[in-house]
């Protein structure tokens, strides 16, 4: 594996122009340890052309929160191109953001912080109305539903649009899983599916789903 070292292997993600992103993922640990195949998606999907207007990328000074960030890979891209990101994660997966952050800072743009969020729990620390929330592969276990709704509730303001990709499941339990959030999602934002031919040519797949989500308007 590239870059083994102390119970680390590297992930590299090159990008359209300049350095690739160096991210370190631990050989034992929990799910937030990997950079799962929808993050890759997101943060590549992050670089396409529908983000450019007149040579300048939408995030550009723009406030951004990714929820179970993991390690971190999808934020990093985000403040590579020029937000004001907080990567945010339970505490036991803070040290590996931190690590990716230090290892990356030379590409960063904007800026980037690592924060604590459990979802369903306080939001006080984080930017109020982030321009984007941004949550990859975080549909997956049915306790977490419920909090993980709350939590993007707390944090949208009107404005704030949410890019939410996941990866979908046939096995065991998680159809059912992905029918509740969705369900529950519908009652307060508005979905939009973003087409295959518009995510990135190399990192897209049949069963990776990207969703432009909004909060509804109620009049
Ligand atoms: C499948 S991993 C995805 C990680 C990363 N977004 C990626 O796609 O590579 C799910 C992430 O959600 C985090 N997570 C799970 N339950 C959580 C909770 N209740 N509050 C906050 N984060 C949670 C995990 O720690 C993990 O980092």
């Amino acid at each position: 594996m590239e870059g083994a070292e102390s119970g680390y292997f590297v992930r590299a993600v090159e990008r359209h122009s300049g350095a690739e992103l160096r991210i370190k993922q631990c050989s034992a640990g929990d799910v937030g340890c990997v950079v799962w195949d929808a993050a890759l998606v997101l943060a590549k999907y992050l670089e396409t052309s529908a983000f450019y207007r007149d040579g300048l990328h939408a995030f550009t000074g723009k406030t951004v929160v990714e929820l179970g960030s993991g390690t971190g890979v999808v934020g990093l891209m985000a403040s590579v191109l020029g937000a004001h990101v907080t990567v945010t994660d339970l505490e036991e997966l803070q040290d590996l953001l931190n690590i990716n952050i230090n290892d990356n800072k030379h590409l960063v743009t904007g800026s980037i912080q690592a924060k604590v969020l459990k979802w369903g729990e306080s939001v006080k620390d984080l930017p109020p109305d982030p321009d984007y929330i941004l949550v990859a592969d975080c549909i997956y276990y049915e306790q977490s539903l419920e909090p993980l709704l709350r939590t993007m509730k707390e944090l949208t303001g009107n404005s704030s649009c949410i890019l939410c990709c996941y990866e979908e499941r046939t096995i065991g339990n998680n159809p059912k899983i992905e029918i509740s959030f969705f369900e529950l999602l519908q009652s307060d934002f508005e979905i939009e599916e973003i087409p295959l031919d518009r995510h990135d040519e190399e990192y897209r797949s049949e069963d990776i789903h990207i969703l432009h989500i909004k909060r509804k308007r109620h009049h």
